[in-house]
């Protein structure tokens, strides 16, 4: 049975309930104190009664059109809405005036709704990245095989290359799948992360330590400062914020387009945060690209891509372990030339 018909009855049966105790009650009051000895039919005893009976009905109306208006219709609307959920031509978002359970119930509703819309954009803008970034390396290898098989008095050396192509245009298709896999595995990993104290001056400067060595074998130059004290504690995942890093060396060194590349870190405190920031001397991003960094599958330049590789995941990886630490992270232009990112990772407090 429908809402809207079961506390109607519910209320007519309390309703009744209630007069015929205020009836037994008044009757027993008569019979022992009232001079008017009456039976429940009296017309007097009734007309007694009425007043009371009246307000009660008025009671019980406002009751129900109380009911019908905040309970019942709301939910009714929502169960509509439920009905036509679509996340391609997303509606209106719900609208309540209330600040109830039920004006929460909106608000959790659409905010359910547009949640479900990011994920169906993301999954889309997914597929269209992973097929166009295999579609290109499969053109190519599907071309080469077919010159093979079609062409059978190639020379031999002219076959070799074409086969090294192939065997390129796969490795890299295979680099794309792992990236990929990486990138869903770490989604899983983040939702269990476990946090623990680490001293900010020993994380910089083992980062730093690593990284020098891994850029100078790269030709590379890497320069270091900060100004940490031995009394500043981050609360992180070390492996995490670790990545974080890996991801922005081999950013630098991918895309900074020198031959001896001049990469920068610094860190610093500002306001309960521990600051770091990574730039290089390369060519840098265009001002414009730079908010869309962070977003999956974005690159600057696609044809610069095919060359160096790389799904567009990283930096947008980087920004999700960062901000479940409850940090930032954002870039800059640098005044070396090149790109800049900054995150900041807020202190830990060890009582
Ligand atoms: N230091 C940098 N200098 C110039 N361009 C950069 C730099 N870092 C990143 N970019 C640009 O930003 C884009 C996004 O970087 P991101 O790390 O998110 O993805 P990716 O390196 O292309 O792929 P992935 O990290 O998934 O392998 C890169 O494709 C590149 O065009
Ligand atoms: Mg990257």
């Amino acid at each position: 049975m429908k809402l809207k018909i079961k506390l109607p009855l519910l209320f007519l049966l309390m309703l009744l309930i209630l007069m015929f105790s205020i009836g037994l009650y008044l009757k027993f009051v008569f019979a022992v104190y009232s001079p008017i000895r009456t039976t429940l039919l009296d017309s007097r005893y009734i007309a007694l009664l009425l007043p009371i009976f009246a307000i009660a009905g008025c009671i019980f109306l406002i009751l129900i059109i109380y009911i019908y208006r905040s309970i019942e219709k709301p939910i009714r609307l929502l169960n509509t809405r439920l009905e036509e959920v679509n996340v391609v031509h997303p509606l209106p978002p719900l609208a309540s005036r209330s600040n109830d359970e039920i004006g929460e119930l909106y608000k959790h509703f659409n905010k359910m709704e547009h949640k479900l819309q990011l994920a169906h954009r993301e999954q889309t803008d997914m597929i269209a990245a992973i097929a166009h970034d295999l579609k290109t390396p499969l053109t190519s290898i599907n071309g080469f095989t077919e010159l093979l098989a079609t062409h059978g008095d190639l020379p031999d050396t002219e076959k070799q290359e074409y086969y090294e192509l192939i065997q390129k245009k796969s490795a890299y298709m295979v680099e794309l799948i792992n990236d990929l896999s990486s990138f869903t595995k770490q989604k899983l990993e983040l939702e269990s992360m476990v946090a623990g104290p680490v001293r900010a001056t020993e994380l910089f400067e083992d980062i730093a330590f690593e990284y020098e060595v891994e850029l100078a074998g790269l030709d590379n130059e890497l320069t270091c400062r900060h100004s940490f004290t031995d009394s500043i504690w981050l609360r992180v995942n070390e492996p995490m914020i670790r990545r974080v890093f890996g991801n922005l060396f081999s950013n630098a060194v991918r895309y900074g387009g020198k031959n001896k590349l001049n990469v920068y870190m610094t860190g610093y405190l500002r306001e309960h945060h521990a600051y770091f920031q990574i730039e290089d001397n390369g060519i840098g991003v265009p001002d414009k690209d730079l908010s869309s960094l962070f977003l999956k599958f974005f690159t600057v330049d696609k044809s610069r891509q095919i060359q160096k590789g790389g799904l567009g995941l990283g930096l947008a990886s980087c920004k999700s372990i960062i901000e479940h630490h409850g940090g930032e992270i954002m870039a800059f232009p640098s005044e070396y030339g090149g790109l800049g990112i900054r995150f900041s990772l807020p202190l830990a407090s060890l009582h």
